[in-house]
């Protein structure tokens, strides 16, 4: 047993966090920082330590969540609940009504919410809607408050909301008060959701991209002490990637418009047919322009300053450690992905694919980061190039179907359908396949590519059908 498997098990116990593979280095930096902070040595003077003094313990838990957002983060989720579900839900005669970001972290996902209504409703959104958002980590909920945010949380927001909501602030831009004030934070322990300080029930609550960092054990827990705090029809949202490890029969899994989201099982009417969807204003975000989340996890805690130090030459180096040295390099390369470190990752992969242009692992990278610095038909070439080495490469398959649908590139109906298609195909011949990739995890579970390719190929089959009986084609 590891000497720091009683801390791990106390953050596990307490907070549902699951210390394992790359938060495993966390961990140690935390502790690391823990040892020198208190000059105690001992796992368990360490654990008893934590276990007596509660802001102490908030600081090491500080140090262990993984706290990446943006504004607009998967937008398509977002676009319906606030041009149709909420509508409806207002049609039908309920307000006001209550939004709960659960792991809202520094705040970008319910402020993203409040401007999209504010956009949607006017002045008017703030007797409509109640929102509110906890965290368990107390560090991001202070930055919340304070609403002023830089770069990189703006990748996805159009830059007419970024115009219209913020203002520039000592280097960074400040959020208008009208929007920061409407939203309530306070700490919250997901699991403790039941006996946590939150009043009433939720009509809709998200826990978007929070879910991936507990085991199945704990996700079920988490829907247990959720579901009382869901509304009549509430709805629960997770992230993409996340919905079928939710799936864990506590709430049931419903679909509308494309968009997955969960209800208490006797709730799951769909909703009439005859309310329209409304679309989005001219200036509002739409799925189109907003550049895809889905699949990159990212973490707070690597560091862009050792990238050229892990750029040395290959070349010079035995066989047996240039392959090793190769591989590391791809590890950290995947690293600086996650850090969003897009110009770093992206300089160390073209040295890379210079030395193997038929690294799969390398293909799939490149391409991914391509297209988070917006080069879609760069993204394009090393997908194809990763397809062409590789034909089973189902995550090349993918991200070039989502180049179409996301609309980074002019739409090819049929080259999307064939790409989805490939995807399914081969995940049902092998479903837990690694798609050729050898030194990274494929970016997307390969469960939930399935998923969301058979889903995206059954609209995508729908659309063309209807067009070819549109021009008579039979
Ligand atoms: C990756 S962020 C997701 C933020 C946002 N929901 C989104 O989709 O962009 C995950 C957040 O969940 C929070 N978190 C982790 N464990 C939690 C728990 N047990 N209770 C409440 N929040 C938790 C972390 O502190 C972190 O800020």
């Amino acid at each position: 047993m590891s000497a720091l498997a009683p801390l791990k098990h106390l953050v596990h116990q307490r907070c549902g966090l699951h210390l394992e593979g790359l938060a495993e280095a966390r961990l140690f930096r935390a502790v690391a920082a823990l040892q020198a902070s208190t000059g105690l040595t001992h796992t368990s003077s360490l654990v008893e330590r934590l276990t007596s003094d509660r802001t102490l313990f908030d600081g090491f838990i500080s140090q262990l969540t993984v706290n990446e957002t943006y504004f607009c983060r998967e937008p398509d989720a977002l676009n319906w609940l606030v041009n149709t579900h909420l509508p409806q839900r207002l049609a039908a005669g309920k307000a006001p009504l209550s939004i709960f970001s659960a792991g809202c972290s520094s705040g970008e996902e319910p402020y993203s919410v409040a401007m999209m209504l504010y956009e949607r409703f006017g002045e008017h959104a703030k007797t409509l809607f109640n929102i509110s958002a906890g965290d368990l980590d107390h560090q991001v909920l202070a930055k919340a408050r304070q609403g002023i945010y830089g770069g990189m949380a703006f990748r996805a927001l159009s830059p007419a909301l970024k115009e219209r909501y913020f203002s520039p602030h000592e280097g960074r831009f400040k959020l208008q008060d009208t929007l920061r004030q409407w939203v309530n934070f306070r700490p919250f322990n997901l699991l403790n959701a039941h006996d946590s300080s939150l009043q009433g029930s939720f009509d809709v609550i998200l826990f978007r991209n929070v879910s991936i960092y507990f085991d199945e054990q704990t996700r079920r827990r988490i829907h247990q002490q959720l579901s009382p705090l869901l509304a009549p029809k509430g709805v629960l949202l997770c992230g993409v990637t996340e919905t079928l490890g939710n799936d864990l029969g506590v709430l049931e899994l419903v679909e509308a418009q494309g968009v997955f989201y969960f209800q208490h099982p006797e709730q799951t009417t769909q909703p009439p047919a005859d309310l329209p969807t409304v679309s989005l204003p001219p200036n509002a975000n739409s799925s189109e322009n907003i550049a895809s989340a889905e699949g990159i996890a990212r973490d707070k805690d690597y560091s862009t300053d050792a990238a050229s130090e892990m750029r040395v030459s290959l070349s010079a180096l035995p066989p047996e450690e240039e392959a090793e040295q190769f591989n590391l390099q791809l590890h950290h390369a995947h690293q600086l992905l996650n850090k969003n470190a897009f110009a770093d990752a992206d300089e160390l992969l073209q040295a890379l694919l210079q030395q193997q242009p038929w690294s799969i692992d390398a293909l799939v990278l490149a391409g991914l980061v391509a297209r988070w610095q917006h080069r879609p038909h760069v993204a394009y070439e090393h997908f194809k190039t990763a397809i062409y080495v590789a034909p089973e490469c189902w995550p090349a398959h993918f991200y070039l179907a989502e180049l179409y649908r996301q609309g980074e590139l002019t739409d090819e109906p049929i080259q999307r359908q064939r790409s989805y298609a490939s995807v399914v195909r081969l995940l049902i011949a092998s479903p837990t396949a690694n798609g050729g990739l050898d030194i990274i995890a494929p970016p997307i579970p390969p469960g939930d590519a399935r998923f969301l390719a058979e889903r995206y190929l059954s609209v995508v089959n729908s659309a063309l059908e209807s067009t070819n009986t549109s021009q008579g084609v039979r």
